[in-house]
């Protein structure tokens, strides 16, 4: 199987090079395509003729999503369709990447994990982008696998956001006297590796359509910054806020748990405990106390 790897530096896409290392992966970088472009995306499926594509790429700012509309849904929109588009066209599986922000828009009180059979209502542009993104997938090419996740970690670190969570608070943990994290926001964080050892068991099947794959158990950012710390051995107080202490040009949904509901019932949810994989990523990257 021939496989194509859009965003293959970025967190996910580097992991995911990895997982597939028994398929034939072309991996391709921004230098090699620009999915906003529909006929760079067509010069390059067809050089290569792949059998399955999977599209990482997109605007991950949260909040730069909110002042620059116009990139968040040609990126994550547009781009997708894009891809879609030139996908079904090769009659090849697409795995598209999307987000748990897609959901908690409809109310502040909700706190029941949600499953793919949920309706989305997303509270920001980059939700909404997404969201868009997911709809031109499920439309314009049959088979497509979607994949929402969470709170992504990765030994690459995000290309779009310059590093990710779990190293920004390693960083600030050891240069300040004191942190305070929201925990109002709560989610599944979850390992890329993980992540993309899922994808890659996944595209071998024919078990199309949306699936949530996220580490097991969850937490809010300060639960999750708390464990972050101990595991360095770094001894510096976390204060838990709240989002209002905390103001973000985007707002965040306060539970955007995702259920692997679909992998579940096919028998395929073997997801371990975000903690267990946080302490491993944390071995990996030589942070462990
Ligand atoms: N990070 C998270 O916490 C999180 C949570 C839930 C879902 N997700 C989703 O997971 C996916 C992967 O996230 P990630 O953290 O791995 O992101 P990432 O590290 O920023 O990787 C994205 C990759 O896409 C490339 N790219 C961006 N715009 C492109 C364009 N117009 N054309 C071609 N390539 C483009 C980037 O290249 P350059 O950097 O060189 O532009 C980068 O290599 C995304 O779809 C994201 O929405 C992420």
């Amino acid at each position: 199987m021939k496989v194509l790897v859009i965003g293959a530096n970025g967190q996910l896409g580097t992991d995911l090079c990895r997982a597939l290392h028994d398929l034939e992966v072309i991996p391709l970088t921004h230098d090699d395509i620009e999915i906003t472009d529909i006929e760079s995306i067509k010069e390059v499926f067809n050089k290569h003729e792949p059998d399955t594509v999977i599209n990482t790429a997109a605007y991950v700012r949260v909040d730069d999503c909110e002042t620059d509309e116009e990139k968040a849904f040609l990126v994550n929109a547009i781009g997708a369709r894009n891809i879609a588009v030139v996908t079904q066209e090769l009659g090849a599986k697409l795995v598209h990447i999307s987000t748990d922000y897609i959901f908690g828009g409809e109310s502040d009180s909700h706190t029941t994990p949600y499953t793919e059979f949920d309706t989305p209502v997303p509270l920001n542009i980059y939700g909404k982008s997404k969201l868009a993104g997911e709809d031109f997938v499920r439309h314009l090419c049959q088979r497509h696998f979607i994949i929402r996740t969470s709170g992504l970690f990765g030994v690459a670190g995000s290309s779009g956001k310059g590093g990710n969570f779990v190293e920004t608070m390693l960083r600030l943990g050891r240069e300040r006297d004191e942190l305070r994290v929201v925990s109002d926001q709560v989610f599944s964080p979850t390992y890329t590796k993980d992540l993309a050892r899922k994808i890659a068991q996944l595209i071998n099947t024919e078990y199309y359509g949306i699936f949530h794959i996220t580490n097991k158990d969850t937490c809010s950012w300060y639960e999750f910054t708390k464990e972050i710390l101990s595991l360095a051995g770094l001894k510096t107080p976390v204060v838990p806020i709240t989002s209002d202490q905390y103001p973000q040009k985007a707002r965040r949904p306060r539970f955007s748990v995702l259920d692997n509901y679909r992998l579940r019932l096919l028998g395929m949810d073997d997801m371990r405990s975000w903690r267990e994989a946080l302490k491993d990523y944390m071995k990996e990257k030589g942070h462990l106390k």
